[in-house]
């Protein structure tokens, strides 16, 4: 098929890659000139494991192209995927509609045959039913549909091309055949393919978001319970996970959830509930983001406990910055919010993570960075782990007790073995742990 992927961040780039890999016709479209200028010579414009062999095989293919016009993607393509970002509003809780809604705009206006718009980005309820009664007045011939993505970044090719499930909200059973063939591969590989109403999809979208962000800040109000009681969290979390009912995934108690979507998602679904009448439904959604931001001012303070009261003439070494690993992403990180609170207090905070520092150093250029592991621990007074990246986890205690000033360790994701940093001479703190 032809198609289009209009929007090309993490999102668009990896489904327009991999729709080509699955063999359609595709074209990327975005409004960043240099964005499409990268991907264009197959240099994916943020870090995405898997990325860029994909967009090298379908360059040698011919089958990906990218550029800038909504005009030239609506006389090529015949389905058009919405790809561009909700982000939240400035002093709201709502998600900012403007880029979706300038994409159809643009698009409708331009689309003079049958052709099939699919939106991906994640909205608030009730967005679709709005849109295509716009696109009926524009573009009479044209469809909309809903098709929200699962994806998470860092295995973002894999949750593409094997997905859990495929949902589509649809007006007719001509747009779920379409989608269903367009999909064929996955389909005929037995992913399970849901069609639905178009308000129902977009709701599945959020739903997911806030129960995996439910059940991230559950275990985090556990670990605050821990801290009350001596208890700990992780052996908590392992025993209760091995309940089928329950599970053992998203359970890593912690410094908590951050990134373009869980934190952002569950206040526009707050906004959107309050706008319907039916805020009460999901006043719980309130708390699951206070218990996720309670974990990072308790970061802060695991660190001052270890040097008596005060940040003031400390150097401290934040190990990560990337709202999770195996991504250069970091909106809404926690451990750059941790690095910024700290910096705040007058510590000396030192930032390493293995590729986010570029975005980092964009968003906080408060802050010094540092571009290895050992430049950030040498003279250390406390060391943070903050993201859960290999090269953090895989540290020797006796190696690096020597290169910091002193041995004090905050591991904000739990992925050290206590025993072997205390016994290393290590004064070790952890979220929800004795
Ligand atoms: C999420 C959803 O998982 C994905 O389905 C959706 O399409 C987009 O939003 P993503 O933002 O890539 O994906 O990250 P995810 O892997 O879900 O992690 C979100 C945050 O939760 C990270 O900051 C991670 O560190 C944190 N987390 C995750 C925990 O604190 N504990 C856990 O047990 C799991």
């Amino acid at each position: 098929m032809r198609i289009t992927v209009i929007g090309t961040g993490y999102l668009g780039a990896v489904h327009a890659a991999c729709m080509a890999d699955i063999g359609h016709e595709v074209l990327g479209v975005d409004v960043d000139e240099a964005k499409i200028a990268a991907l264009a010579e197959g240099r994916p414009p943020f870090f995405e494991p898997g990325l860029p062999d994909l967009l090298a095989r379908t360059h040698e293919r011919g089958n990906l192209r990218f550029g800038t016009s909504l005009q030239e993607a609506a006389e090529f393509g015949d389905v058009h995927f919405v790809c561009v970002g909700t982000p939240q509003r400035k002093g709201s809780y709502a998600a900012d509609l403007k880029y979706v809604d300038a994409v159809v705009e643009g698009l409708a206006r331009h689309l003079d045959r049958p052709s099939l718009i699919v939106g991906k980005s994640t909205v608030p309820v009730g967005t679709a039913a709005r849109l295509a009664a716009r696109i009926a007045e524009l573009a009479p011939q044209a469809e909309l549909a809903w098709n929200p993505e699962f994806l998470r970044e860092g295995t973002a090719v894999l949750d593409t091309l094997e997905p859990d499930r495929l949902v589509v909200g649809v007006q007719s059973a001509h747009a779920a055949d379409v989608l269903r063939s367009l999909y064929g591969r996955m389909v005929e590989a037995g992913t399970p393919f849901l069609v639905t109403d178009m308000a129902t999809a977009e709701l599945v979208k959020v739903a997911a978001n806030s129960f995996l962000a439910t059940k991230i800040s559950f275990i985090n109000a556990m670990a605050e319970v821990c801290e009350a009681t001596g208890a700990d969290v992780v052996p908590l979390a392992q025993a209760i996970g091995m309940d089928a009912r329950i599970g053992p995934k998203f359970l890593a108690a912690g410094l908590g959830f951050g990134g373009g979507c869980l934190p952002k998602d569950i206040r526009a679904f707050i906004a959107r509930a309050g706008e319907l009448g039916v805020d009460q439904a999901v006043s719980f959604l309130r708390e699951v983001d206070e218990i996720n931001l309670r974990r990072r001012a308790r970061t802060v303070e695991l660190g001052l406990d270890l040097i008596d009261g005060s940040y003031r003439g400390t150097r401290i070494a934040v190990l990560g910055a990337a709202f999770k690993p195996n991504s250069d992403d970091i909106r809404d990180s926690p451990a750059l919010d941790v690095a910024a609170s700290i910096g705040r207090r007058g510590g000396d905070v030192v930032v390493y993570d293995p590729q986010a520092l570029d975005n980092a150093r964009r968003a906080h250029p408060e802050l010094a960075y540092v571009n290895s592991l050992d430049e950030a621990l040498t003279g250390a007074d406390v060391t943070m782990v903050l993201t859960e990246w290999d090269e953090f986890q895989d540290m020797d205690p006796v190696a690096v007790g020597e290169q910091v000033a002193q041995r004090n360790m905050v591991d904000g994701r739990n992925i050290l073995d206590p025993v072997a940093w205390r016994k290393a001479g290590w004064r070790y703190r952890a979220l929800g742990r004795p």
